[in-house]
C-alpha cells in the first residue's frame, strides 16, 4: 500500500499551523475534500485555512444547515458541507459542478459522500481522531496536480 504523507496535530494550535501551511499552498482552482467522522475537525481546519487567508473566523461556521458558504477575498473560498445533501440531484441543484469550475478555492466537508462528483484533481484530507486533542491528517492526492503540492506542504510542516 502506498504510504501517504500525514501530519499529526496534538493541539488546536497545531491544526491552525496546518491551516496556515495549506492557505499558503492552495491556489485558485484547487479543490480540497475533508473526510472524517462527526466532530473530527473538518470545520476547524476550514476555519484555520480561511483565517490564514484573512477571513473573519466568525464567518466560518459549520454550514451543515446552510450547505454552502462563500467567503469573498482575492481568491474566493467556497465551503460546502455535504452531510445533509441527499443525492446527485441535490448536488446538481446546488450548482456544485459550476462552482468547482469557477477558479475559486473549494473546501468540501464529507467529500467521501460524493466521490463520483469530485473533479479530476482534488486533494483528499482524511482526519482521524487519535485522542481528545490529537488529530491525524492524511493527504491523499487525486490527479496529477497534487503530488508536488503535497511535497510543498510537507516541506512547510516538517522541520
Ligand atoms: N487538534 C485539534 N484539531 C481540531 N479540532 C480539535 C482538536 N482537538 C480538539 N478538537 C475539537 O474537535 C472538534 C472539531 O469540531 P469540528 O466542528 O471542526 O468537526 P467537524 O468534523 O466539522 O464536525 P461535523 O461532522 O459535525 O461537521 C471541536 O470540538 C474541537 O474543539
Ligand atoms: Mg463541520
Amino acid at each position: 500500500m502506498t504510504e501517504f504523507f500525514f501530519f499529526d496535530a496534538d493541539s488546536h494550535q497545531a491544526t491552525e499551523r496546518l491551516g496556515v501551511a495549506l492557505a499558503e499552498t492552495l491556489t485558485a482552482g484547487n479543490t480540497v475534500g475533508l473526510v472524517g467522522t462527526l466532530g473530527s475537525g473538518k470545520t476547524k481546519l476550514v476555519q484555520s485555512i480561511a483565517v490564514a487567508r484573512g477571513i473573519d473566523p466568525q464567518r466560518v461556521v459549520s454550514p451543515t444547515y446552510v450547505i454552502l458558504h462563500e467567503y469573498p477575498g482575492p481568491i474566493t473560498i467556497f465551503h460546502f458541507d455535504l452531510y445533509r445533501v441527499a443525492d446527485e440531484d441535490e448536488w446538481d441543484e446546488l450548482g456544485a459542478d459550476e462552482i468547482l469550475e469557477q477558479g475559486a478555492i473549494t473546501l468540501i466537508e464529507w467529500a467521501d459522500r460524493f466521490r463520483a462528483c469530485m473533479p479530476a484533481n482534488w486533494l483528499e484530507i482524511k482526519i482521524e481522531v487519535l485522542s481528545e486533542e490529537q488529530r491525524r491528517f492524511t493527504f491523499v492526492p487525486h490527479g496529477e496536480q497534487w503530488p508536488p503540492l503535497i511535497d510543498a506542504l510537507r516541506s512547510k510542516l516538517t522541520p
